[in-house]
């Protein structure tokens, strides 16, 4: 589990993704890994996702997470097709237990002192802080931050091109997610050299 949370660190992006369809998924992640990004959260918003999942892991050159979990049942999914964490937009017990017990990163949405005391009781160190834009955004962060020592953030929800420097500033957050660079419309008309664009210079701005 470690590895995948330095893997996200490393990658300082984490592309959202809704797949309409599951035929999609290996264009999708060789533009992604063209673009010098190979990471991607698939969310469990559209039927396509396991099988997207699987199409995406199965290449063995992208590392793999799901989004939009919310049941167990669909933890199991998730990690059955290959997903190597599982993102849900807040906290469940539930969902973070089924991953512990698969074996996965769980990284699940919190936004308030108290969701994030019910995550570090859970044993998480690292938690997605969603919808970021509406609940703070980096200053939020930064007032959680000073007082969960040690506890790492991954905001998600709002963030762009014109923010993503706000967020990457503060030393505990890890990586941002967002879909900024992977634009359902793009995917769907398969224009992966337009997506491979917006994730080059996604990248080259978090390295900023
Ligand atoms: C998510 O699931 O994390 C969000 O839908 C991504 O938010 P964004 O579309 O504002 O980037």
């Amino acid at each position: 589990m470690s590895d995948v949370l330095t893997q996200l660190a490393q990658a300082r992006l984490v592309p959202v993704v809704v797949l309409d369809d599951a035929a999609d998924a290996d264009g999708l992640a060789g533009a992604l890994v063209d673009g010098g990004l190979p990471v991607a959260e698939v969310t469990f918003r559209t039927a396509a996702a396991p099988e997207a999942i699987r199409r995406m892991a199965d290449r063995g050159d992208i590392l793999i997470g799901a989004g939009t979990v919310l049941t167990p049942a669909q933890v199991d999914k998730a990690v059955d097709a290959g997903a190597r964490y599982v993102v849900s937009p807040g906290l469940s017990r539930a969902v973070v237990e089924r991953c512990h017990e698969r074996g996965v990163l769980a990284l699940p949405g919190t936004v308030t002192a108290t969701e994030i005391q019910a995550a570090l009781e859970l044993g998480l160190s690292t938690v997605k802080f969603f919808p970021a834009g509406t609940s703070g955004g980096a200053p939020a962060i930064k007032g959680f931050a000073a007082v969960f020592g040690g506890l790492s953030f991954v905001p998600t929800g709002g963030v762009s091109p014109a923010n993503l420097q706000d967020y990457l500033d503060i030393p505990a957050v890890k990586a941002v997610g967002g879909s900024w660079m992977v634009p359902q419309k793009l995917v769907a008309a398969h224009e992966f050299q337009a997506v491979t664009d917006l994730v080059s210079e996604a990248v080259a701005l978090a390295e900023k």
